[in-house]
């Protein structure tokens, strides 16, 4: 989407967008445009700012011929006011015109932002393998979304803009990356997309392939991998600012499973939707591609074991037992909590090799969490209660939530294992996202700033904007203000 900055008076647009609060319709500004366009004091006695409601009004002003009021509703958050608009600009893509203008001279930064970026993910197109139709395409990627703002130089409306941009046009990659099938969406594409993106947006990728994870022992990852065709990838994109060295450094581990068939346990329910469990992998990716965008003075760093999970005479079979990266050997009980096998090798890389100050890892590692929190929010375990409301905090704000489930001792207990030195799965069948986070733990070498978030329920989901389940763009916006808050705060 390409945008122009702009003054009323300097618009050219045709069609104008004004996204409009219950609160704003009381306003002298309200009573101004009114005015200012000629509009009909029937038509303004029906806008109301009510949630998603759309009056459209037919002005008789000389350039202006069609004005959206868009519905806010009352309340300020960032994730409904982004889906307020973004849910009209994706319903009404046939009938918007190329001359669109968004009026934004009374919006608040944040606001814009959130504005922007559903402006921006209104754009994205699911029908990946669907041969494009003539007239098909959204207006907004064809033309220039003149915004109109009260002062078009003013450095934080521009910084608000790009990051709504930015924000969007990464998250539509992380929905890409989700939403291609196992037959697309493996090890080597998935690094190919990491390599290309550290070269479109400066940082650095490097893709340790079958050899090379085999030289370094991560030896978790691979024997997951056994079971498949397709050999393993381990990712690791770097970004270094100028003067990197002086700035925090964050890890950021992302679980890149391909796709989960469960392995010799086999899944009997929604096998189809595993093609999202690389969800953890896209988040990290894209947490590091728009911070890259942004340049934050940051060290970031993110990892993604990647491999698919399947069924093969070599797979690994239920009751084996496996090394690792660490050195620590584990009972594979259930080859299906597969991703927290490679998470192990992933978590405890990034720990030896780059000692970052903090550690975060993203995956969809359980269905208990699913089961616990639907899809309203991200299971979030951490041993570290400042980065619990550090992230907790930017999950309001961003409307990515997370909410916090315990790591008690007492699950380490039921990871016991006789013939290893941990299992892969809980002795009870109660509490599995808090053992799963409890397994991870086990590789983290007591890091005291880590954090593991839980995102099965969030990565792929329902949503007005396909007829089944598809990528959300979960979790890379929160990691990113998770990011500028740690470095304003520095
Ligand atoms: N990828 C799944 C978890 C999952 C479930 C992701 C639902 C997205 C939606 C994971 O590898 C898995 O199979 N977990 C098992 C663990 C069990 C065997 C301990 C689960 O949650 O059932
Ligand atoms: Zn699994
Ligand atoms: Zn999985």
């Amino acid at each position: 989407m390409k945008i122009n900055i702009t003054t009323l008076d300097n618009s050219l647009a045709k069609e104008l967008l004004i996204p409009i609060t219950e609160a704003d319709t009381a306003r002298v500004f309200f009573q101004d445009l009114v005015t200012q366009f000629g509009l009909n004091k029937v038509a303004i006695e029906d806008i109301g700012g009510k949630y998603k409601e759309v009056v459209t009004c037919y002005p008789t002003h000389n350039v202006v011929r069609k004005i959206h009021f868009i519905g806010l509703g009352k309340e300020q958050s960032f994730l409904k006011i982004r889906e307020a608009v973004r849910s009209f600009s994706f319903k009404n893509k046939k009938k918007l015109s190329t001359s669109l203008g968004l009026v934004a001279t009374f919006l608040d930064n944040k606001t814009l932002e959130a504005i922007i970026n559903g402006l921006e993910l209104s754009t994205y197109d699911i029908a990946l393998y669907q041969e494009k139709q003539e007239g098909n395409a959204h207006p907004l990627t064809q033309t220039t979304l003149e915004v109109v703002v009260k002062n078009p130089t003013d450095e934080t409306t521009i910084t608000a803009i790009n990051k709504g941009i930015a924000t969007g046009a990464t998250q539509k990659e992380v929905m890409n990356l989700i939403n291609q099938p196992a037959g697309h969406m493996y090890p080597q594409t998935l690094a190919d997309w990491a390599f290309d993106s550290g070269k479109e947006h400066n940082y650095e990728v490097t893709i340790l392939d079958k050899s090379d994870i085999q030289k370094e022992g991560l030896n978790a990852l691979l024997a997951v991998n056994r079971g498949s065709e397709l050999p393993p990838k381990f990712i690791i994109a770097e970004h270094k600012p100028e003067g990197y060295e002086n700035f925090p450094t964050v890890g950021l581990v992302g679980k890149g499973v391909t796709y989960d068939t469960g392995g010799l346990n086999i899944k009997v329910n929604g096998m189809h939707y595993m093609k999202s469990d690389m969800g953890g992998a896209a988040m990290m990716l894209g947490a590091i591609e728009l911070t890259a965008k942004l340049n934050l003075p940051v060290h970031l760093i993110t990892i993604i074991p990647a491999t698919d999970n399947r069924v093969d005479a070599t797979a690994i079979s239920p009751g084996d037992v496996i090394g690792s990266y660490s050195g620590k050997t584990i009972e594979v009980i259930d080859t299906d909590a597969e991703g927290r096998l490679i998470l192990a090798d992933g978590l405890n890389y990034m720990v030896k090799n780059y000692q970052p100050d903090v550690l975060i890892d993203a995956a969809t590692l359980t269905g208990s969490s699913v089961r616990a929190l639907g899809s309203h929010a991200a299971a979030l375990f951490t041993n570290n209660q400042t980065l619990a409301k550090q992230l907790q905090k930017v999950g309001e704000t961003t409307g990515e939530r997370v909410w916090q489930l315990p790591l008690y001792d007492e699950f380490k207990a039921e990871l016991k294992s006789d013939i290893a030195d941990i299992a892969n799965l809980g002795s009870r069948p109660t509490a599995g996202a808090s053992t799963a986070a409890k397994f991870l733990e086990y590789f983290t070498e007591n890091h005291a700033s880590w954090a593991h978030i839980d995102m099965a329920g969030m990565a792929y989901g329902d949503s007005e904007y396909s007829s089944h389940k598809a990528g959300m763009g979960y979790g890379a916006n929160l990691i990113v203000e998770y990011l500028m808050d740690l470095v304003k705060e520095d």
